[in-house]
C-alpha cells in the first residue's frame, strides 16, 4: 500500500530501513529534521542515529523548525548526539544538558533560520530528513502536519532522507502552501495580502537525485502538552476580551477583528478558547501553531480560516482533525515557518498577537525564556518575529508561578526577549495594563496598578516610587533590581519572611518593605 505513497517509480528502490538511512548521517553533520512544536516531526532516522550512537559514538548539529515530538531531542541528548541545537526545543533533559553547557543552543527567532542558512550565515544542511505523506509525480515532498522549516533543508541538503509515515492521510495533502523568498538581492515581494491566499505549491519541489532514502514509518505525531484552562487563564482571556470589544467600538479594529496569533503553550491557547464565548465573528488566524482552540474556534463557527506552520493538538483533538482533515482542509493552511513569521507580511496583514512571559518588568521589557535570567526554558519562538510588526502586540502572563512565591512582574527582569517597545498590552487575571504611547514611567505606574498580585503590588510600588526619587527616564535602584530574584534564590520565595509580631497577631507579610534581600 505504502507504494502508492510513492508516485515517482524510480524512487520506489530508495526504500530502506531506518537504520540503513541513518547511516547516511555522519559524525560533525549539520542535520535539518522536520518537526514544529511536535508536529510533522521525523519519528524513525533520529532514533535509529540514537541508537547507533551507543556503540559508534558521533555528533552532529541538529536544526528542526521549532520542538520534536516522540522524546527525540531527550533521546539523542542522553546518547551525547547534540553538539549544536537550534532554534527551538521543550524537552526537559535536553533542557538540562543545554543549561550545564553539553550542548550549545541557539536560541533563534523562528522566522530567521531559513535566511541565515540561505544567506551561508550558519553551517549548511548535510542531510536533510522530512516527514512526508506522499512524494509526487516529480519527487516533490507532501508534508504531513507541519512545514516548519522543511522547503529550506531539502532545497539545501546534498541527501534528503523522506520517512513516508502511513499514519498520515494521504488527503493532507493540498494543505500546505510552499514557497521560499529568492536569495538577495533579488528578492521580490512576498504577494500574500490575505490570510487564506494560496500563492506557492502543495509540496516541496527537490531534485528527486538527492533524495537519498525513503523509510516507511507508522506512528502517530505527540499530543500537545499545553493543560486546560483555569480559572485565571479565563479571567485573562476575559480582560484581553473587553480591550478587543473597546477597540472594536472605537473604530480602531473592525467587528472580525485582525488576523490572530497566539503562542504555544497553555497561557495563549486558553485565551483563544475565551474567544469561544466573545461577541466576535468571521475571525482569521495568522499564527505558526495551530492549537486546540483553533480547531474549537472554527467548530464553533467564529473562526472563517486560519493559516499556520503546523498543528500540534492534544490525542482527541488529533484523532477528530487527520479523520476528518477533508472538511478542515479548505479552512487550513500550512506553510513555510519563515513565510508564517516573516515581517513584511506580517505588518501587512497586521495581527493581534498574543504571547506568553515567564515574567516581565515595570516597564514592560518580557523574560520568555531565562529562568533567574539564566536558564533556558524553551526559546523565544516566533514571539518576537509576531510582537515586533503586530498590530497589537499583547504578553499574557499568570502575575505568579510556582504557588505564590514567584511574582511574574519584576523590578527588572534578568533576560529580555521582548523589549519594551515592542509590548502593547500586558495582561493578567488582575488586569490589564495598556502601553500604548505610554512613557517609561508612566507604563510603571499602569502595569503595578493593573497587573502585579496584591501580595507583591507594595513591594513594587515602593520600589518605583524610590527610583523615581533617584530620577531616570527609565528609573531603577540598580542594586536592589534583583532582590526579589535573589531572595527567591535564597529562600524559596520572593516574599518576605513575615515579621513577629512583639504584640497581638498581626497582619502576616509587610508587602511595603523594600526589596533587599
Ligand atoms: N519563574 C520561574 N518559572 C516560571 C515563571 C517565572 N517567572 N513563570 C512561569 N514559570 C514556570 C511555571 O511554573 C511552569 O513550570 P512547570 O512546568 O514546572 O509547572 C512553566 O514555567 C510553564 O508555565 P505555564 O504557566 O504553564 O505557562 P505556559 O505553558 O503557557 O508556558 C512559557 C509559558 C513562557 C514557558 C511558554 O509560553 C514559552 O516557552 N514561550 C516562549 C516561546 C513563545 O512565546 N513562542 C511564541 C510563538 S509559538
Amino acid at each position: 500500500m505504502y507504494r502508492d505513497r510513492i508516485r515517482l517509480a524510480s524512487l520506489q528502490d530508495k526504500i530502506m530501513s531506518a537504520e540503513d538511512a541513518a547511516a547516511l548521517i555522519q559524525d560533525g553533520m549539520t542535520v535539518g529534521m522536520s518537526g514544529f512544536t511536535r508536529a510533522g516531526d521525523a519519528k524513525a532516522v533520529p532514533l535509529a542515529l540514537a541508537k547507533r550512537a551507543e556503540t559508534d559514538p558521533l555528533q552532529i548539529t541538529l536544526i528542526t523548525g521549532a520542538s520534536l515530538g516522540n522524546d527525540t531531542d531527550k533521546i539523542l541528548a542522553e546518547r551525547h548526539v547534540l553538539a549544536r541545537r537550534l532554534p527551538f526545543q521543550s524537552d526537559a533533559t535536553l533542557r538540562r544538558k543545554i543549561n550545564d553547557g553539553e550542548v550549545m543552543f541557539i536560541d533563534q527567532h523562528l522566522g530567521e533560520t531559513a535566511e541565515l542558512l540561505r544567506g551561508g550565515q550558519i553551517a549548511p544542511v548535510d542531510v536533510a530528513v522530512i516527514e512526508a505523506c506522499a512524494i509526487t509525480e516529480t519527487g516533490g515532498i507532501v508534508p504531513t502536519t507541519s512545514v516548519g522549516n522543511s522547503a529550506t533543508f531539502a532545497m539545501q541538503a546534498r541527501k534528503i532522507i523522506v520517512e513516508i509515515n502511513l499514519n498520515m492521510p494521504a488527503a493532507l495533502e493540498g494543505l500546505h502552501d510552499v514557497v521560499l523568498p529568492a536569495s538577495r538581492p533579488h528578492r521580490q515581494p512576498i504577494p500574500l495580502t490575505e490570510v487564506e491566499q494560496r500563492i506557492g505549491l502543495t509540496y516541496i519541489p527537490v531534485d528527486p537525485a538527492r533524495i537519498a532514502a525513503i523509510v516507511i514509518t507508522q506512528h502517530d505525531d505527540s499530543p500537545s502538552n499545553a493543560a486546560a484552562p483555569d480559572d485565571e487563564t479565563r479571567r485573562i482571556a476575559g480582560h484581553l476580551i473587553g480591550l478587543l470589544e473597546n477597540e472594536v467600538k472605537a473604530g480602531r479594529l473592525p467587528p472580525s477583528l485582525l488576523p490572530l496569533q497566539a503562542g504555544i503553550g497553555t497561557i495563549a491557547n486558553a485565551v483563544l478558547h475565551g474567544l469561544a464565548d466573545s461577541p466576535f465573528h468571521d475571525l482569521t488566524m495568522y499564527s505558526e501553531v495551530l492549537q486546540d482552540s483553533t480547531i474549537a474556534l472554527l467548530d464553533a463557527g467564529k473562526l472563517r480560516f486560519a493559516s499556520a506552520s503546523s498543528m500540534t493538538l492534544s490525542a482527541p483533538v488529533y484523532e477528530h482533525v487527520l479523520n476528518n482533515i477533508e472538511h478542515y482542509k479548505s479552512r487550513l493552511v500550512l506553510r513555510p515557518q519563515e513565510i508564517s513569521n516573516h515581517p513584511e507580511v506580517l505588518r501587512r496583514l497586521g495581527p493581534i498577537t498574543i504571547n506568553t512571559a515567564l515574567e516581565c518588568d515595570i516597564y514592560g521589557n518580557v523574560n520568555s525564556t531565562h529562568v533567574g535570567g539564566t536558564h533556558m526554558m524553551n526559546g523565544i519562538g516566533g514571539s518576537g518575529d509576531f510582537a515586533r510588526n503586530a498590530h497589537l502586540s499583547v504578553f499574557v502572563t499568570k502575575s505568579v508561578a510556582k504557588g505564590g512565591k514567584i511574582s511574574s512582574i519584576v523590578p527588572m527582569v534578568p533576560h529580555v526577549d521582548n523589549a519594551e517597545h515592542d509590548v502593547d498590552i500586558l495582561v493578567t487575571e488582575h488586569g490589564l495594563a495598556d502601553l500604548r504611547g505610554l512613557a517609561p514611567r508612566e507604563r510603571a505606574r499602569a502595569i503595578i496598578d493593573n497587573c502585579v498580585d496584591p501580595a507583591y503590588r507594595g513591594m513594587l510600588q515602593d520600589y518605583f516610587e524610590r527610583a523615581c526619587a533617584r530620577g531616570g527616564q527609565t528609573p531603577h535602584l540598580l542594586e536592589e533590581a534583583f532582590a526579589m530574584h535573589l531572595r527567591y534564590r535564597d529562600t524559596g520565595t520572593m516574599l518576605p519572611a513575615p515579621v513577629a509580631m512583639p504584640t497581638r497577631a498581626a497582619a502576616p507579610v509587610t508587602t511595603a518593605e523594600p526589596l533587599a534581600a
